[in-house]
């Protein structure tokens, strides 16, 4: 896939910065809180795989069948709505920002998301949201796919148990009959898909800042992510 390539790093006034990781370990709120911090927009790049999948399962497609869900994507307008906290994710104009929560679209968003085509949709829905700079993005393929050139990348990582144990913890998903061990299993399964897959795997790009928030408080991480990003501020332009 074409890289967004150095130019528009050099033609950026103000940085993107990257946040990439497996599921549960804290993107969200560190990108809100990064976003809130510095003054700029927090995209929520699953959001849109989300919107999407919900789509597939209000029309009963199948989530592996790749060309279905590339035609389905390509009459389809995902639109995430920066807020304080995290997006508003409206759907062909329709807020779904609760229902893409939900067990079933997470589920399902963590399998359409294995599609090369419809990966390389998305990535070019995200260039253009992103490009401008002065965004945080958050997902799994950002500072890897969709901007190599990011100014600032933070892979965001913990233990698999810690993170089911948080997810747990915030009640997600809301069913009360949920066990953790249950959460921590979900977890690794999307963490297996997501890893494993051929196009664009989960992984660290060689120079993004590894945090690994398994021993680390929330307030640790999130004065740490901001050091990284001072830091970056700080460094003489030109
Ligand atoms: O971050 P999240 O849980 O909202 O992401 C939902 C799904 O979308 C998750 O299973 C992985 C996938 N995803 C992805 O493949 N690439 C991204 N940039 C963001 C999310």
């Amino acid at each position: 896939m074409e890289s967004a390539g150095a130019e528009s790093k050099a033609r950026r006034a103000r940085p993107v910065i990257a946040i990439d990781g497996p599921a549960g370990a804290g993107k969200s709120t560190l990108a809100a809180h990064l976003a809130r911090r510095f003054g700029f927009l927090n995209l929520e790049t699953g959001a849109m795989y989300r919107a999407l999948a919900l789509k597939a399962i209000d029309h009963d497609l199948s989530f592996d069948e790749e060309p279905e869900l590339l035609e389905l994507a390509e009459r389809t307008r995902i639109a995430l709505k920066p807020q304080l906290e995290g997006n508003l994710v409206m759907l062909d104009g329709v807020d779904v920002s609760r229902r893409v929560r939900d067990g079933d679209v997470t589920a399902a968003a963590s399998r359409v998301s294995v599609h090369p085509r419809l990966r390389q949709w998305m990535v070019e829905q995200q260039r253009l949201l992103g490009d401008a700079g002065g965004v945080v993005m958050e997902g799994r393929d950002i500072g890897t796919v969709v901007f190599p050139d990011a100014e600032v990348k933070i892979f965001l990582d913990a233990a698999p148990e810690v993170r089911g144990n948080r997810r747990y913890r915030q009640g997600v998903p809301a069913q009360a009959e949920v066990t953790e061990e249950a959460v921590i299993r979900e977890l690794k399964e999307r963490d297996a898909r997501d890893r494993n897959r051929v196009e664009s795997p989960l992984r660290a790009a060689e120079d993004a800042v590894i945090l690994d928030s398994t021993a680390m408080s929330l307030e640790q991480v999130l004065r740490a992510a901001e050091e990284i990003v001072d830091a970056h501020l700080r460094e003489p332009k030109g």
